[in-house]
C-alpha cells in the first residue's frame, strides 16, 4: 500500500480554493436572473468547496499534532489554555470573588458559568451539596453583575411558615391580617435594583411557588392587603441542595417555575471532588481565624494536616472551615489530631474515606479506571514515603529520584501534598 502523503499533488491548498472561490465569485457578479437549477449547481460547487475547506484544516490540525514536542498532551487542542491560565485569565478580567480558589476544573467551570452569567439579567440556579459555597456563589454573581450597588437581600424559603410566604415575599399594609401592626416591605422590594438570592428554593410549598411565579412573569408585586402594583427590577438567584428536576417529575416542584429559575445553572462541586484546592482551604481559614480570634496563624501537626487531605467532608467546606475556626480556639500553637471533635477521632479509617480507599465508583467503572486509581494510590504512597526520608525539602527529592522539580511540584499538588507538613517540627 502507498504510504499517505500530504502535498499539493494529493490535495488542494489554499491558492486552488481561492481560484475556485473566485471563479464562484465572478459567476455571481455578473449574473442577472438565475434560475433554480443554475442556483442548484451554484450551491453543489458552495458545498465542495466547503469540504475542501474542512478537509484541508482537519489535515493542518494533525500534522500540527503529529508535529508537537511530545511532552504536549497530544489530545488537548493547541489553543486550549491550562487550568492555571484559566484561573490566571478570571482574575485579571478583575472577577471579584470573595473566597479563595485554586485550579481545581470543576470550581474553575463554575466560576466561568457565574462570571459570564454575572452582567446579564438572566436567572441563575446554583445547585450543590450543603456547605459547598453556594449563597458565597450567589454573592460573587451579584457583585460581578450590573446591580452590585443595589443590594443583595438573601431568603431563605425553607424557613418561612407557609402562611408567611406571601408576606415576607413581597410585604404587607397595615392591618392586611392579625397582628400586621404596620406597612411593611416585603423582601422583594428591599432587593429591587439589587439581587434576590432565594435560598433553599426547594422548600418553597406549592402555593409559594405560584405566586413567585406570578411575579417573575408580570415584573410586579402587591403587598398583602393592598392592590397597589409596584414595578419590581430585580436580579434573581436560587439555590437548592435538592433535585428540583426530580421534584418536578414527582410533582413537588411547579415545572413553569423550575424552567424559569433555571435559565442558566450552576453547579458547586462538593470539596471531595476539589480535594486538591484543601491545602489552600486550609491556609485561608487558618489565617481568618488567626485575625478574628486575635492570635498566631495555627500551625497542623503532620498527620492532623494529612487527615484532613483524606477526609469525606460530608458537610463541605462549612465543615472546613468550622473545625479549623474550633481547633485556632482550643489548640496553642500546633493543632493535632486530639483537638478534632470527638466524633472525628473516633471514625475508623474506613469511615473516613482515605484518597488512598479505592471507591466504590472506582470499583464498578471500567478496569482501566481501576488501574489508574490503582496507580495513583501507588503515587501518593511513594510521594509521601519520600517526603517523609527527605524531611519535607523536595529539591532532595527531586534529585534523589532524578525527577524534573516542577513535575515532583505537579505531583504533590495533584495529591494534595505540602512539603512542610513533612518537616520536623
Ligand atoms: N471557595 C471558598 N473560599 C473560602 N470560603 C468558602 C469558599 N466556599 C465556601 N466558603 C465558606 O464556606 C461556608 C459555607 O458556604 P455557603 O454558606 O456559601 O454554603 P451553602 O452551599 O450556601 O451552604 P448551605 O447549603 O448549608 O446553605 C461559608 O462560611 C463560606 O464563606
Ligand atoms: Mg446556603
Amino acid at each position: 500500500m502507498r504510504p499517505f502523503t500530504f502535498g499539493a499533488a494529493t490535495a488542494p491548498g489554499y491558492g486552488d480554493l481561492l481560484e475556485k472561490i473566485e471563479i464562484l465569485r465572478s459567476t455571481l457578479r455578473w449574473a442577472t436572473r438565475l434560475e433554480r437549477e443554475e442556483i442548484q449547481r451554484l450551491l453543489g460547487q458552495c458545498n465542495a468547496l466547503r469540504e475542501e475547506v474542512m478537509s484541508l484544516s482537519r489535515r493542518e490540525r494533525f500534522a500540527q499534532s503529529s508535529a508537537a514536542p511530545e511532552d504536549l498532551e497530544p489530545l488537548r487542542p493547541a489553543q486550549s489554555p491550562t487550568t492555571g491560565q484559566r484561573r490566571a485569565a478570571l482574575l485579571e478580567r478583575d472577577f471579584v470573588f470573595e473566597g479563595v480558589f485554586g485550579d481545581n476544573p470543576k470550581l474553575l467551570e463554575t466560576l466561568e458559568i457565574a462570571e459570564r452569567a454575572a452582567p446579564t439579567d438572566l436567572p441563575v440556579l446554583i445547585r450543590g451539596e450543603s456547605g459547598t459555597g453556594k449563597e458565597l456563589l450567589a454573592k460573587v454573581v451579584h457583585t460581578n453583575g450590573r446591580r452590585n450597588q443595589g443590594s443583595f437581600v438573601s431568603v431563605n424559603c425553607g424557613a418561612i411558615p407557609e402562611n408567611l410566604v406571601e408576606s415576607e415575599l413581597f410585604g404587607h399594609v397595615k392591618g392586611a391580617f392579625t397582628g400586621a401592626a404596620s406597612d411593611r416591605k416585603g423582601k422583594f422590594e428591599s432587593a429591587n435594583h439589587g439581587t434576590i438570592f432565594l435560598d433553599e428554593i426547594g422548600e418553597l410549598p406549592l402555593s409559594g411557588q405560584v405566586k413567585l411565579l406570578r411575579v417573575l412573569q408580570s415584573q410586579e408585586i402587591q403587598r398583602v392587603g393592598s392592590d397597589r402594583p409596584i414595578q419590581i427590577d430585580a436580579r434573581i438567584v436560587a439555590a437548592t441542595n435538592r433535585d428540583l428536576a426530580a421534584m418536578v417529575k414527582t410533582g413537588q416542584f411547579r415545572e413553569d417555575l423550575y424552567y424559569r429559575l433555571s435559565v442558566i445553572e450552576v453547579v458547586v462541586p462538593p470539596l471531595r471532588e476539589r480535594r486538591d484546592e484543601i491545602p489552600l482551604l486550609i491556609d485561608f481559614f487558618c489565617d481568618a481565624a488567626a485575625e478574628r480570634l486575635g492570635r498566631a496563624p495555627l500551625e497542623l501537626s503532620p498527620r492532623l494536616r494529612q487527615f484532613l487531605l483524606d477526609y469525606a467532608f460530608p458537610g463541605n467546606i462549612r465543615e472546613l472551615h468550622n473545625l479549623l475556626f474550633r481547633m485556632a480556639c482550643l489548640a496553642d500553637a500546633t493543632a493535632d489530631l486530639a483537638h478534632l471533635p470527638e466524633a472525628l477521632r473516633a471514625l475508623p479509617p474506613t469511615v473516613a474515606p482515605a484518597s488512598d480507599a479505592v471507591s466504590d465508583s472506582t470499583a464498578s467503572a471500567s478496569l482501566s479506571d481501576a488501574r489508574k486509581a490503582a496507580g495513583d494510590i501507588a503515587e501518593k504512597r511513594f510521594l509521601e514515603q519520600g517526603l517523609r526520608e527527605v524531611n519535607g525539602r523536595a529539591v532532595e527529592l527531586a534529585r534523589r529520584e532524578g525527577m524534573n522539580r516542577s513535575h515532583l511540584q505537579a505531583l504533590m499538588k495533584k495529591h494534595g501534598l505540602s512539603a512542610k507538613a513533612f518537616r520536623p517540627k
